[in-house]
């Protein structure tokens, strides 16, 4: 008799699982692969699975045209599994090296027949679907052959949904954006700040070491590591937090631009990761950290006792009403709810949330926190503006747009070169991060 089962910590059952808690059920990457969420896997198995699921959110728009040109059944009635089981067995096919094609269709046909015993109907859709699209060959020429317009060629190539595509072309150079995208294309990596209230820099570098760890640390003495590992160890433990570089980097010039700080307001400060670094490099007395999400003040809440930053307060509230704060602070810090189209590289399902009416809704969102949060600056005191997106609208636009209508502010140029701090993944290897500082005038 043949042998149909998989053991439910099958890399690629679980890999099939995770992309559809991903692409039908609103999950994110973070949900399954960071904290305990995840079941008992050996980190080579944990490893496999997550490249296979981010590859294949990577490649998704090719892989779904793909499906659609050769499935004998409109996408939107697949059952959502053998749907996410076709979308990584195709990745597989055509992406990875780590199986050869006979092996992958196997064992997406094993999965399709674990999962629905007695409906032999889909186990051979899947297998015969799989091994149609097995003899493309080279998915480049595949497209090449196929007639598509310049846009769509891009669209599917980079994995861009055509709408983003085409307002990332009305600010950026498709070159550009070319650029971006290929090196989005890399695994991310994990940057990690020291807490030095925990451990020396040189005890951690030498438990490093003993761990047989690899890991770089940049001048600014930003851990750099290519997989996470231990670190979650090291982050329960207080020892580091995690924080991407561009944002890292950004805090190392805001100190260089603003000082004597006391009292910052964070408004959006959940989970905590800027309020951390603004504790780390301004040094206030205090650090009012205000967020709507009372879940993710609970998170933020675990972090400080891990950190033991004992002078950030958390306010359950809404930032459109500041009502409840009678004085002014030195800084108000606004990192604004967004797109998070620059968190692509490390989370690309953002790709598949997005649309036009969405960004819209984010930058009327933008603009109104603006206009509170400036309300609590202090004559001489400081607003900054930050987000994770890519795209002019959420960021020039919205600080520009402010800075019209309150002429007692005044933006601080970042640089000599550059008004704002913005980085893109293949300039800095971290995320897309916007940020504007302004100093209130009168
Ligand atoms: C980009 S995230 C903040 C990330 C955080 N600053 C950090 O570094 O870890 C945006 C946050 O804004 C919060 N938010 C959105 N609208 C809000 C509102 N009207 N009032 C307060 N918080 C809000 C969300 O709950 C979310 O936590």
């Amino acid at each position: 008799m043949e042998n149909n089962f998989i053991d439910n910590t099958n890399p690629r059952y679980l890999a099939t699982l995770i992309l559809k808690g991903i692409t039908f059920e609103e999950k994110i990457l973070d949900d399954f692969f960071f904290g305990k969420n995840f079941p008992i896997l050996n980190q080579k198995d944990k490893d496999l699975c997550y490249f296979i699921v981010v590859g294949t959110l990577k490649k998704f728009l090719l892989i779904d045209f793909i499906l659609k040109k050769f499935s004998k059944i409109e996408l939107n009635k697949v059952d959502p599994f053998i749907l996410s089981l076709l979308r990584i067995s195709t990745f597989q096919l055509f992406f990875s090296n780590k199986l050869p094609s006979y092996a992958i269709l196997n064992e997406a046909v094993k999965i399709a027949k674990f999962k629905f015993p007695r409906k032999k109907y889909i186990s051979g859709y899947v297998n015969g679907l799989l091994r149609t699209i097995s003899k493309i060959g080279d998915h480049l020429k595949f497209i090449e052959n196929e007639n598509l317009n310049e846009m769509t060629k891009n669209s599917l190539m980079l994995n861009i949904p055509p709408f983003l595509l085409k307002k990332l072309l009305s600010s950026y150079e498709l070159k550009k954006i070319k650029n971006y995208f290929h090196h989005a294309q890399n695994p991310s990596k994990y940057y990690a700040v020291l807490n030095e209230k925990k451990i020396s820099l040189n005890k951690f570098l030498k438990l490093l070491k003993d761990k047989g760890l690899e890991f770089e640390i940049t001048p600014e003495e930003i851990l750099i590591f290519n997989k996470i590992g231990e670190l979650e160890n090291f982050v329960e433990k207080g020892f580091i937090f995690l924080q991407d570089i561009s944002i890292s980097k950004f805090f190392f010039k805001l100190k260089e631009q603003i000082k004597n700080i006391d009292e910052i307001l964070d408004l959006c400060g959940a989970p905590g990761g800027k309020s951390f670094s603004l504790k780390l490099h301004l040094n206030p007395k205090k650090i009012l950290s205000l967020d709507k999400s009372f879940k993710r003040l609970l998170n933020m809440k675990k972090r400080i006792k891990n950190l033991s930053f004992n002078n950030i307060c958390l306010i359950c509230g809404d930032c459109t009403n500041l009502s409840m704060f009678k004085k002014n602070f030195d800084l108000v810090y606004v990192d604004a709810p967004c797109s998070s189209t620059g968190t692509y590289v490390k989370n690309p399902e953002v790709f598949l949330r997005i649309n036009e009416r969405k960004i819209k809704s984010m930058t009327t969102i933008q603009k109104n926190i603006l206009d509170k949060a400036f309300k609590k600056v202090k004559k001489g005191g400081y607003l900054v503006y930050s987000t994770c997106s890519i795209l002019k609208d959420e960021n020039e636009m919205v600080v520009e747009n402010f800075l019209e209508r309150h002429s007692n502010f005044e933006s601080i140029n970042f640089s000599l070169e550059n008004k704002y701090y913005k980085t893109f993944p293949h300039f800095l290897d971290g995320i897309g991060f916007f940020s504007a500082i302004f100093i209130r005038k009168e």
